[in-house]
């Protein structure tokens, strides 16, 4: 271990915030070639070149931040890889492989499942149900907030339940236009979760009080700019930049809020979180 990395790691226990794992997958083949969510129009030109520049700019502040960012190498016929998010979902270093509910996303799973293979991870449970990785499924330390309506069928909850043998919490997404459940519920640590209301039914918004101690409510206008689809390490959180009043009820509570600029990517539907895959220890 480097010095470097040493003060790194020292820097983020001290903080509480010990360093985190990514993976992502560079927008390199990046495009809004069909329709499987209301916020993308094929009609609507996107500019790759910034989609490069505003997700490269995303990876630099968690390097910045001393994360570490890996990288899985983008296919030209997967449009949707850049959302690395859905492609698995990872706690304590077991992988629960995603299945899509579209067949344009199909093959992103073995894209995925390769990487794991490639890089040592030997627990890879490959799932019967559709589940669309941390799109989802939102670890909350003490459980995972499982999301169902839209894409994961709520069949695929019992498999992660019996994947990782953390308790699982269902909720029902209500609104197209968040469609995932990391596009309406962020989790900013153990305790404080973020999150809009107009997405979820009654019994979602009764079990998410029960369990964060702490729950931000973010604005129907935040919620739109996908301020919930932000990225926590505990003590930063990095979030799209105009989703303002989020932003500051972060920043009354001593967060450190990194804003990015994420306007190519949210033509497909998604967000810093989208792009992010933790891989956890
Ligand atoms: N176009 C992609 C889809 O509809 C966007 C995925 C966004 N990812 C996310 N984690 N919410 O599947």
């Amino acid at each position: 271990m480097t010095m470097q990395t040493l003060a790194r790691d020292t820097a983020g226990i001290a903080s509480g915030r010990p360093a985190r794992t990514y993976l992502m997958c560079p927008p390199t083949h990046f495009d809004v070639a069909y329709a499987i969510n209301t916020w993308m129009d094929p009609a609507t030109p996107v500019d790759r070149d910034r989609a490069m520049a505003e997700w490269e700019r995303l990876r630099a502040t968690y390097v910045a931040l001393g994360h570490t960012v890996h990288l899985l190498e983008p296919r030209a016929d997967l449009p949707d890889m850049v959302f690395a998010a859905n492609g698995a979902t990872v706690v304590g270093g077991m992988v629960m492989g995603a299945r899509f509910r579209h067949p344009e996303r199909a093959r992103e799973t073995d894209a995925h499942r390769d990487w794991f293979e490639d890089h040592g991870y030997r627990r890879y449970t490959a799932p019967t149900h559709v589940n669309e990785g941390e799109g989802d499924y939102v670890y909350a330390y003490r459980a995972i907030v499982a999301g169902h309506g839209f894409r994961t069928d709520p069949r695929a909850h019992n498999e992660l339940h019996d994947a990782f043998g953390l308790p699982v919490v269902s909720v029902a997404l209500v609104d197209p236009r968040f469609y995932h459940l990391d596009t309406a519920l962020c989790v900013i640590d153990s305790f404080t979760a973020a999150y809009y209301p107009g997405a979820f039914d009654e019994d979602g918004l009764l079990k998410l009080k029960t369990l964060f101690p702490e729950l931000i409510e973010a604005t129907e206008r935040d919620a739109l700019a996908f301020g919930l689809n932000a990225v926590s390490d505990g003590r930063h959180v990095v979030i799209p930049h105009d989703a303002t009043d989020l932003r500051d009820r972060l920043t009354e509570r001593g967060y450190d809020v990194m804003p990015v600029e994420m306007t190519e990517l949210r033509k497909a539907g998604g967000g810093p979180k989208c792009c992010t895959l933790e891989l956890r220890p």
